[in-house]
Order: structure tokens, then C-alpha cells, then sequence
């Protein structure tokens, strides 16, 4: 099948996006949420497909293994504001589940999030990831991923992403925003990708609260192989072997799995410069990431 070229980026309402998660904008913004939707907010590669086969399996690992064996999870977990042109867009693919709650992917910074989504007091859970790992992740999801715009070599990719153009735009943005939003909003859970990494039996047990969900110790385990870096890795139904624009030759979708994985990518002179940008840009912020476990 022949792939439409890559796309551009513009100033989309103040932030870097593209075609794709823009087209369908006006069906985005109303959105009609239910109020038992989860809701999976990440800025890109910060774990999204982690944390979506972590609530898929907690909501419906019970389910037989159908589910689990058949469907893609960009299909379970649909992409919200996603729009190719030759596919059915988010909205429709999640207005066509059956399965209660609906479990929705995006990447939106907090001021673009539909607001049937905060009236209907949705439960949202944030992933944030270190922003140097981040960035490295994005850098080979763009070379591997045609829908994605050229990244370039890596110097000048590290060059727009410190300067928020790339696509959901400043990691500093996102990340600080939604941290934001979380301090004064009960329905908001903030995990990371570091945290998840250290100790995912913690993290479990905190969003299993959070969610109101008590899975047996014995389900908990099977969660946790099932989740797994290696496990997901070879997994045709989470490793998005299935999605077309997706060359895993040139770097698979499930690549490292590491924290600190930057510091086989950033110079002396890029970590420098990216360190004083992180303390200017976070100097107002009590979010605290670290970037190495
Ligand atoms: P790397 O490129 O650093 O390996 P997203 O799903 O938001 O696009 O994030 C993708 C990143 O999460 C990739 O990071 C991928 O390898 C990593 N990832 C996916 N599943 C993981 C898991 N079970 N454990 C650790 N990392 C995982």
C-alpha cells in the first residue's frame, strides 16, 4: 500500500501539530465523554502504550482471550483526536466500542482536552516521562514511523524539540500544565514512566486506587508478566506490528524500554545546553522527574 507523504507542522491555536491529529478538530472538541471514560493522557512516548495494556488488562483481562489475542490495542485504547485520512478517525473508533469504561488515548495539552471530559468529571490518568528520554524516543519513533514529520539527524531534531516544534509541541508545556491542572483537580492521577519503571507493583496498587479497582494478588501477577517490556515487545497485539506506516527495520515501536536511555544520544555540549533549559523552563515548577533510576 503506498503511504501519503510525510506530513508538516504548524502553529495549531499556539502549539506545533499536524494534519493528522488536527483534521477532525470540531468533532474533538465535542466530543461527548461519558462519565465512566478513562481517559490516558501522555506527552508523546512518555509510556502511553504501557499504561493503555495496564487499564485494558485491569478493565478486561477477564474477558477471555479473544480480546487479547485479536485486537489491536490502538483499536481497544482508540487514539482521540487521531485522523488519517484512509482510517476511521478516534472519535469514530471510540463512538463504536462496546466494552464499559471506554479506555481513550491522547496526547492533548491540558487546554485542548474536549470539556465534556472535565463536566462529565472524567477519571484521567497523566504519564509523564523525563524529558530528555522523551525526546531521544520521539527522535526514532519519527524516523520509524512515516506519519510522522522527518525528523532529520538527531542534533537538529534535539534543536526543535527544545524549541516545541515537533508535533503536541514544548515538553515543558505539556508536562507542566497538566501538572498544573492535577493540583486542583481530584479526578486527575500523575504517574511516570521512571516511577512505573522502579517499582510497577507501587504504581499498580496507586492507580488500582485511584480507579477504585481491586484485582487479586494472583491477577496483579499476570498483569505484571504480561506487561512486561520483553513480553510487550512480542506482542503482535500491543507492538503495533499491525499499523502500516510503522517500519520496525528502520527502529521497532518497542525499542529500548529504559530509563536514561539519553545518555547513549545526548553530547557533552547538547546535555549541557538541554540542562540549562530544563532549569529555566522548570524553575517555577514542584514537579520533580528524575531522569536517571
Ligand atoms: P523507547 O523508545 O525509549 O524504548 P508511547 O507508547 O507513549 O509511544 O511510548 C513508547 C515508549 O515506551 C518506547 O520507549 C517503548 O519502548 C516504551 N515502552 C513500551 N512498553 C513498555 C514497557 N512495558 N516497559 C518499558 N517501556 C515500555
Amino acid at each position: 500500500m503506498e503511504l501519503p507523504p510525510r506530513p508538516a507542522t504548524f502553529n495549531f491555536h499556539g502549539v506545533c501539530m499536524t494534519e493528522i491529529v488536527t483534521s477532525n478538530w470540531d468533532n474533538v472538541q465535542d466530543f461527548k465523554a461519558k462519565p465512566d471514560d478513562v481517559l490516558i493522557v501522555t506527552y508523546p512516548k512518555a509510556g502511553t502504550t504501557w499504561v493503555s495494556y495496564i487499564l485494558d488488562l485491569l478493565y478486561f483481562g477477564h474477558m477471555g482471550p479473544e480480546r487479547q489475542t485479536s485486537i489491536p490495542i490502538n483499536k481497544r485504547v482508540p487514539f482521540l483526536e487521531m485522523a488519517k485520512r484512509t482510517l476511521p478517525t478516534g472519535t469514530e473508533t471510540i463512538n463504536q466500542l462496546t466494552t464499559t469504561p471506554r479506555l481513550i488515548k491522547s496526547h492533548l495539552p491540558v487546554q485542548f482536552v474536549p470539556k465534556s471530559f472535565w463536566e462529565q468529571r472524567c477519571k484521567i490518568v497523566y504519564v509523564a516521562r523525563n524529558a530528555k528520554d522523551c525526546a531521544v524516543s520521539y527522535f526514532h519513533f519519527g524516523r520509524m514511523n512515516k506519519s510522522q514529520p522527518d525528523p532529520g539527524d538527531w542534533n537538529s531534531y534535539l534543536e526543535k524539540y527544545m524549541e516545541g516544534q515537533v508535533t503536541y509541541g514544548l515538553w515543558f508545556d505539556h508536562v507542566i500544565n497538566w501538572w498544573e491542572k492535577k493540583q486542583t483537580c481530584s479526578n486527575i492521577h500523575f504517574t511516570s514512566y521512571e516511577d512505573l519503571s522502579q517499582d510497577l507493583g507501587r504504581e499498580l496498587d496507586r492507580l488500582c486506587t485511584f480507579l477504585g479497582l481491586s484485582p487479586s494478588a494472583e491477577e496483579k501477577e499476570r498483569l505484571k508478566a504480561a506487561v512486561k517490556f520483553d513480553n510487550m515487545k512480542e506482542n503482535k497485539m500491543v507492538n503495533y506490528s499491525t499499523v502500516p506506516s510503522m517500519d520496525q527495520k528502520v527502529s521497532p515501536f518497542m525499542r529500548k524500554g529504559k530509563v536514561a536511555d539519553w545518555k547513549n544520544h545526548f553530547t557533552v555540549a547538547q546535555n549541557e545546553k538541554f540542562d540549562e533549559v530544563y532549569k529555566q523552563k522548570m524553575k517555577n515548577c514542584t514537579l520533580k522527574i528524575c531522569s536517571e533510576i
